[in-house]
């Protein structure tokens, strides 16, 4: 794009803009206008800063984007500072008090809530397709018998896409359509077989009779009994932690399918992708932290030594602070409230209490209020999956569940977003140049 140039100024021309941004580059004293929209400038505008014509731009060095917006997103809006989140405009208290996990879903993808006739169709097609193709069953029987349930997520969700090559016409609305609604069905059942497999039970067929989060609660656990039946105050406390995890706008696991996804590869491929970005310990692993550093402490007497050991650096309160949130997470309340539904039919975790001690005392202290540092998603959120009975690999393969939906509503949006391009960042290149080649025979002489 031209930048505008309308007041001469040392060979360069600037406009009277106010909604614009005006650079002076100090190498050559020219004066540039770039535009400013939504707040931001657009970097490629960047590019027409030159020292001469044959020098390429100037451009922006971002290490982790921390201040570069990837795309224009319709799906979350998150404020840190006022401590929101609304998925498609909608509160997350409100819906995670409100609605259920497919609905959420529906609204993420589809970016309204559904009709009756809508929802009925969607949450028939969801149930319909549970079951996997009895080869996906024996390929995940071949993992090691410790194989991480989150390695074997990965692996099987990306295995998908050559069960379902026409996945790959992804300008084909009906073909999206219908490959998210395998995915969000799907991802279920592999989640539990790969549970099941860690601990060599038999892998539990879908019961398409239940709900989503029924059935999935059934393939985790069912073992002799006709039907799984697991106590409702439990499912809806399940139904909410995904409904809690089902989107958070650009993060590095939606940003690794998105980015992925822009180089127009099916979406299981692009898919696999996010689990895989989900798996490291910056991303998905910070409430299995928090529970460790829990038993470290162990009883509430020790909670001041070990807050005087964070204050002076010695490590991080686990579950506290946050890049985005610097009021309150709001998915922290509400997963707060969620625990005491869960431990009233599971019985309390001991831990509780001393995470509810720590979380007192570091609110009234200076060093957390200076830094603004809060509870965030992950403080309580192991303690309710530990109470499931589920060990701690298993944690980020539920988030990545709940997620599922969250990362095909990013990956549509793409799709359809005629301003994207494939992902490919510039880089700053600090190696060597132009160095002659000796051949081995030579140089090991
Ligand atoms: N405990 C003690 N001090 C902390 C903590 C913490 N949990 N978090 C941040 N701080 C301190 C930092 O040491 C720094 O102090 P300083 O200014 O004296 O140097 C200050 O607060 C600012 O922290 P940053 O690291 O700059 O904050 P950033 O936004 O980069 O990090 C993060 C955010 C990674 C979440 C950080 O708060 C953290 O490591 N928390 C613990 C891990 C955790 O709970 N992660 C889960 C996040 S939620 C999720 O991913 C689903």
């Amino acid at each position: 794009m031209d930048l505008q140039r309308t007041t001469e100024c040392e060979g360069a021309l600037v406009s009277d803009d106010n909604n614009s941004l005006t650079v002076r580059d100090n190498r050559t004293g020219k004066e540039y206008d770039i535009p400013i929209a939504d707040g931001t400038i657009k970097a490629a505008d960047l590019g027409a800063i030159k020292l001469n014509d044959d020098e390429p731009g100037l451009a922006t060095y971002d290490p982790g984007f921390v201040n570069t917006a990837s795309t224009k997103s319709a799906v979350t809006f998150i404020d840190g500072d006022k401590g929101i989140l609304e998925y498609r405009g909608y509160p997350i208290e409100q819906l995670a008090e409100k609605s259920n996990f497919l609905e959420v879903a529906y609204l993420l993808v589809y970016g309204e809530l559904p009709t009756k006739e809508q929802y009925d169709s969607w949450v028939h097609e969801i149930t319909y397709h549970t079951f996997v193709h009895e080869n996906v069953k024996g390929f995940m029987q071949g993992f090691r018998y410790d194989a991480h349930p989150m390695g074997m997520l990965m692996a099987s969700v990306g295995a998908l896409s050559t069960f379902y090559p026409e996945a790959k016409n992804i300008h084909d609305p009906e073909n999206r359509h219908i490959q998210i609604v395998r995915m969000i069905s799907k991802m279920p059942t592999l989640g539990a077989w790969a549970f099941r497999h860690a601990q060599g039970k038999p892998y539990v067929y879908p019961d398409n009779e239940l709900s989503y989060t029924e059935n999935f609660l059934s393939m985790l656990f069912k073992m002799s009994e006709l039907r799984f039946e697991a106590d409702p105050r439990l499912v809806k406390a399940l139904d909410v932690l995904f409904i809690l995890h089902a989107d958070h706008e650009q993060n590095c696991s939606t940003n690794a399918v998105r980015s992925v996804g822009s180089s127009q590869v099916d979406p299981y491929s692009a898919v696999a992708a996010g689990v895989g970005a989900l798996f490291g310990p910056l991303h998905g692993g910070a409430n299995e932290a928090v529970l460790r550093m829990l038993r470290r402490i162990g009883s509430k007497e020790n909670i001041p030594a070990f807050i005087e050991g964070v204050k002076n650096g010695n490590e991080k309160l686990m579950g506290f602070g946050h890049r985005v949130y610097k009021n309150f997470d709001p998915r922290a309340t509400i997963i707060k409230k969620a625990c005491d539904d869960v431990f009233e039919v599971t019985g309390v975790n001991p831990l509780l209490a001393i995470a509810q001690e720590l979380e007192k005392i570091a609110l009234e202290d200076e060093y957390f209020i200076k830094r603004r540092l809060y509870p965030n998603v992950d403080f309580y959120s192991g303690l309710i999956y530990e109470a499931f009975q589920f060990p701690p690999e298993m944690f980020t393969v539920l988030f990545a569940i709940g997620r599922t939906p969250g990362w095909l509503a990013q990956w549509l949006e793409l799709t359809q977003d005629t301003e994207q391009k494939i992902a490919r960042p510039k880089q700053i290149y600090t190696g060597d140049r132009k160095l002659t080649f000796v051949p081995a025979s030579e140089r090991w002489k």
